[in-house]
């Protein structure tokens, strides 16, 4: 196909999807902004996550800010993205949650040589699903994103539903000393073996926000992506209601989240859509409660002082378009069960604390640690082009987001309760003592990692790959 006749579709594809977004009295159609190629350099940089008043924070940026650029693409079209390193050390970028090859992935060791110091790396691949995904490093991880590397990867839809406005909140949390600077000590082992480090300072796309201003009567989509190193959030919207619209970058049937709540683990992303139904000048609280005992507020939706732009709310529908996700074939799946086990409270079978060494956890009673072992035999191998139902049974007294690379999967049940409104993900929160399952067809090779996300989980043990091989490709 000649690139004339793509940029005809797309111009026909735009021209009829702001017609119907005339038509149902959206303010401003959204144009796509996307480019399929980018470039990106790491390095040392500062960032005012504090604000303009207090100093700046010594960080490690993509393209010197805090999150990296949001890049947008367009699903189903080539990307090329060249990443220079110029940092100290050697660095990957891991595009997560898209279905790429696995040379594409960013696990150094695994599916590609980690980008040297003063060296680059070409990424290119074409992302198959549209949606919101995002980028962090996959070497020295703990440290390379606690220190500010991770951005907002956006595949923009052909026909997305149509907004007044979208948002990104690329969410981070950080731990900063009273001079504003990242405190040390990434890597702890105590705190691995319990919920790894939470921060004390969470920002929104790179500062701790204050408002964010909105209108009466508005339509708004906010993109939210947990890239936190570990602190899990349930996000409250005060005096509204949130219709999730996909996970994990996959559309799912519109609802709103029981109780309001929006559960959003390390690594997890939620598209709302979010009908501004409150009073002009007034202010409404986000809130976090996750953890009842250190709730707060994150930031506050301030409306202006005009009228409201629609007096009921817009009936057009929320329905994203279907990704091309090949669907599991559960009555022939197989089934593989993969017991989290560890931490602190649950070390029976580890060897308690003193013999641990660097593994705090283990999945069927192996651990994989820091940012992977080139030579360690797979936790499964899986056969190209099958089903599989994965079974993830917690062990252990701690929520683990668990991800797995290259694919997405259907949520199936929570202890045995069907899930519903049709979720997929990547990375699914797994609660203490909670088996989850979730199905996916194995239909691309090589292998993959699967782990926990939040970070010192992941770096002390709660890692495994599988591999996935055609039947008749040779067995080592
Ligand atoms: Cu975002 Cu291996 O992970
Ligand atoms: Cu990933
Ligand atoms: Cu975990």
């Amino acid at each position: 196909m000649g690139a004339d006749h793509i940029g005809l579709l797309t111009r026909r594809a735009m021209l009829s999807a702001s017609a119907g977004a005339a038509l149902l009295g959206f303010v401003r159609p959204s144009l796509s902004q996307a480019s399929q190629s980018h470039r990106i350099a790491v390095a040392r940089g500062q960032a005012p996550l504090t604000g303009p008043r207090r100093p700046a924070t010594d960080v490690w940026a993509y393209d010197g800010v805090v999150p990296g650029p949001t890049l947008r693409v367009r699903q189903g079209e080539p990307v090329s993205i060249v990443v220079d390193n110029g940092l100290e050390e050697d660095t990957t970028v891991h595009w997560h949650g898209i279905r790429l090859p696995i040379g594409m992935d960013g696990v150094p060791g695994i599916s590609q040589a980690p980008i040297r110091p003063g060296e680059k790396f070409v990424y290119e691949f074409t992302p198959p699903d549209a949606g919101t995904f995002w980028y962090h490093p996959h070497a020295n991880t703990l440290e390379q994103l606690g220190r500010g590397l991770a951005g907002a990867l956006i595949v923009e839809e052909r026909s997305p539903v149509p907004v007044d406005r979208e948002l990104v909140w690329t969410i981070m949390d950080w731990r900063l000393r009273p001079d504003g600077q990242i405190a040390r000590g990434f890597g702890n082992m105590m705190e691995a073996a319990m919920s790894g480090r939470i921060g004390n300072t969470v920002t929104i796309n790179g500062v701790v926000p204050t408002v964010e201003p909105v209108r009466a009567g508005e339509r708004v989509r906010i993109r939210l992506i947990n890239a936190a190193l570990a602190r899990i959030m349930a996000l409250r919207f005060e005096g509204h209601h949130p219709v999730v619209v996909a996970i994990d970058g996959q559309p799912c049937d519109p609802h709103v989240p029981k109780h309001g709540r929006l559960l959003l683990g390390p690594a997890m992303r939620i598209d709302i859509v979010l009908d501004m139904q409150g009073e002009p000048s007034r202010r409404y609280e986000v809130i976090d409660d996750f953890d009842e005992e250190l709730k707060y507020s994150l930031v506050e939706l301030a409306y202006d002082a005009a009228p409201p732009m629609r007096m009921h709310p817009s009936e057009a529908p929320l329905r994203l378009p279907r990704n091309p996700l090949p669907t599991p074939d559960l009555k022939a799946a197989e089934l593989r069960e993969l017991v989290l086990q560890g931490g602190m409270m649950g070390m029976r079978g580890m060897g308690g604390m003193a013999r641990m060494g660097r593994a705090a956890w283990a999945i069927n009673s192996t651990s994989m640690t820091g940012d992977g072992h080139a030579g360690m035999p797979p936790l499964a191998t899986l056969e190209l082009g099958r089903s599989y139902v994965l079974r993830l049974r917690n062990d252990t007294a701690w929520w683990h987001p668990m991800h797995l690379h290259g694919h997405s999967f259907r949520v199936l049940s929570r202890n045995g309760a069907p899930v519903p409104h049709n979720q997929w993900a990547d990375t699914v929160l797994v609660a203490p003592k909670e088996t989850v399952d979730v199905a996916f067809v194995a239909d691309n090779p090589g292998d993959w990692m699967l782990h926990c996300h939040v970070t010192d989980h992941q770096t002390a043990g709660l890692m495994a790959t599988l591999r996935i091989e055609g039947a008749g490709s040779e067995t080592r």
